[in-house]
């Protein structure tokens, strides 16, 4: 048996620490919102990985996010080659829908043959306008690298008709590439102010804005203004913790220096 002298031994002991830590460095940990945003490497937000889809690799966090639960059901707009849709359906399940919708007649009827295996996906052709969906009908409206597609100046209707076709509980999830990082890299994508105003003006709130390391990608999560009830005006009591809720007794009543 040949024997491991100590410098060996330390290589083999190293060898899958350094590996694991590699491994974090090609792909940052997917819970991007709780890691630390101290710059510790100046490189560290340049654009890496996939050179079409750098999002791609930030699908776990992704998807984390979504939190998509069995029987949701789930509009993919500008689905695609259906990539998403293929992974939102293992966790909406077989009694849970995802439509996956395209203005693009070759990719529906590719999507519905490489997709026939999976019925809970339903490819669609649309209009560049509309879903096509009855009100009241989604738990979540996804957008991924396709809301700068949509029709100019037509983005503020398009998200007043997902206020209605999303339910009151339900979100609105854009993957858009920032366009203020890689500067001069093009217009292909949106603007985070335009896209906040946007959809301020037809009553979605941001509840998550974030831009994922690595990619010049950002996520927005959008709910629903209703779900934002007015504060209680300053001054006024708040009515509903002004309200007694028993009366009170005598001693209660009596202040302690009477
Ligand atoms: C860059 S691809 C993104 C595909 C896919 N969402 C992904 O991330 O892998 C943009 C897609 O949006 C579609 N698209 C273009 N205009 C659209 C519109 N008005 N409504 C919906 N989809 C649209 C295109 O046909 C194309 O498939």
């Amino acid at each position: 048996m040949s024997h491991i002298n100590s410098n060996q031994l330390h290589r083999l002991l190293t060898a899958p620490v350094l590996i694991a830590s590699l491994t974090l460095a090609l792909h940052p940990a997917s819970a991007e919102s709780t890691l630390s945003t101290r710059i510790s490497d100046a490189k560290q937000h340049r654009r890496q990985g996939d050179k079409k889809y750098p999002y791609r690799a930030k699908s776990d966090y992704i998807l984390k996010e979504l939190d998509l639960h069995a029987d949701d059901v789930v509009v993919d707009i500008g689905a695609g080659d259906g990539w998403w849709a293929e992974k939102f359906a293992k966790f909406v399940g077989k009694s849970g829908v995802i439509h996956a919708a395209e203005v693009d007649k070759k990719k529906v009827e590719q999507m519905k043959k490489s997709l026939a295996k999976t019925p809970q996906i339903k490819p669609y052709l649309i209009e560049t306008d509309s879903t096509g969906l009855p009100e009241n009908s989604c738990d979540v409206a996804f957008f991924s690298q396709s809301y700068h597609h949509l029709n100019k100046d037509g983005h503020v209707d398009y998200l007043k008709h997902l206020h209605k076709v999303v339910k009151p509980t339900g979100r609105v999830v854009i993957i858009e590439k920032y366009t203020e990082t890689g500067l001069g890299e093009g217009t292909h994508g949106t603007r985070l102010s335009r896209l906040v105003r946007q959809a301020e003006e037809a009553a979605w709130v941001p509840v998550r804005l974030e831009l994922m390391t690595g990619t010049y990608h950002y996520i927005a999560i959008l709910t629903q203004q209703e779900l934002f009830p007015p504060e209680p005006k300053r001054g006024k009591k708040d009515p509903v913790k002004s309200k007694p809720t028993k009366k009170p007794n005598e001693k209660e009543i009596r202040s302690p220096r009477s």
